[in-house]
């Protein structure tokens, strides 16, 4: 009893901080609600008007929208984890929800999202610990995501995406970002890579294949994986 009113006191406290942002958020969003979706648009003038950007309501943010948020990749699996865009990625990008992987983009399309993202840093920049990325570090995040981003396929030179595995793999696999190249990873890493997928597909409500199909898709990747390093 006595707890489930400290509930209610902490809820009203929460949406009370969030009334404070929610202005400043609204900036953001309609500056870029022409290139939202409508359902998303919706989300964030209820969910994120109120609550959003706000780091320490991160996983609740993440209940509320994971859908549309990145599902979160584990900092020491970021590739080059030790180097200076990994730290600014760990440090600016962690504030509103998980740690986005490079992989998530193509090299073409992070300059478009990157630059979504700072949009809301910069009107966030100093308010309730909010920072936002300089020009100097802004380059260094773009260059990061880029130098590690999706690779795309060359599908002219896969005749046999068109083939029963070739649609699973396409099918699958381009529910969130581009249809992967096969030879980013070899055989023996692609059943690891697949995995990991999976768990992507479970946190964002992907379909995800059953284990036939993924046994194909699978088969599929190691045929046109990399050679052996
Ligand atoms: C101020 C809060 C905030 C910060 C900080 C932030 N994001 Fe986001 N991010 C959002 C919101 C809100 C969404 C969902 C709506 C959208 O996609 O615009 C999102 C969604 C995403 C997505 C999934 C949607 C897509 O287009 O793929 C990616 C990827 C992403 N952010 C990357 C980043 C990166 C990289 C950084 C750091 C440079 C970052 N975010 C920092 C608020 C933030
Ligand atoms: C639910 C969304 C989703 C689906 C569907 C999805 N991915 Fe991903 N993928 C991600 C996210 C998020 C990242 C970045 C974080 C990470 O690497 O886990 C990523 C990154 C990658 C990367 C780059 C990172 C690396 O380890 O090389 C590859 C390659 C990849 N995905 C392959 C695939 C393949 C193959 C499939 C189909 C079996 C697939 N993805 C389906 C969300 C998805």
């Amino acid at each position: 009893m006595g707890e489930d009113i400290m509930q209610i006191g902490k809820w009203a406290s929460i949406l009370a901080l969030g009334t404070a942002v929610a202005t400043c958020l609204a900036a953001p969003i309609a500056a870029s609600a022409g290139e939202l979706a409508s359902s998303e648009r919706t989300i964030l003038a209820d969910g994120m008007g109120m609550m959003g950007g706000m780091g320490m309501h991160r996983n609740m943010m993440q209940q509320m929208m994971g859908g549309v948020l990145p599902p979160g990749i584990d900092p020491a699996r970021l590739p080059e984890s030790d180097s200076s865009g990994a730290h600014l990625l760990k440090q600016f990008c962690m504030q509103c929800h998980n740690l986005p992987g490079p992989g998530m983009h193509t090299a073409s399309e992070w300059p478009h999202v990157l630059g979504r993202m700072n949009m809301r840093m910069q009107m966030m920049g100093g308010m309730m610990g909010f920072v936002a990325p300089d020009p100097v570090q802004l380059k260094i995040l773009l260059g990061y995501l880029q130098r590690h981003a999706q690779k795309p396929i060359d599908a002219a030179t896969y005749p046999d995406l068109d083939t029963p595995p070739g649609r699973a793999f396409s099918t699958t696999c381009m529910q969130c970002h581009a249809l992967p190249d096969p030879k980013q990873h070899t055989a023996q890493e692609w059943p690891a890579v697949v995995a990991r997928m999976h768990g992507n597909m479970a946190a964002m409500g992907k379909n995800i294949p059953d284990e036939t199909t993924t046994d194909e898709i699978v088969e599929f990747l190691q045929r046109h994986g990399a050679a052996q390093k």
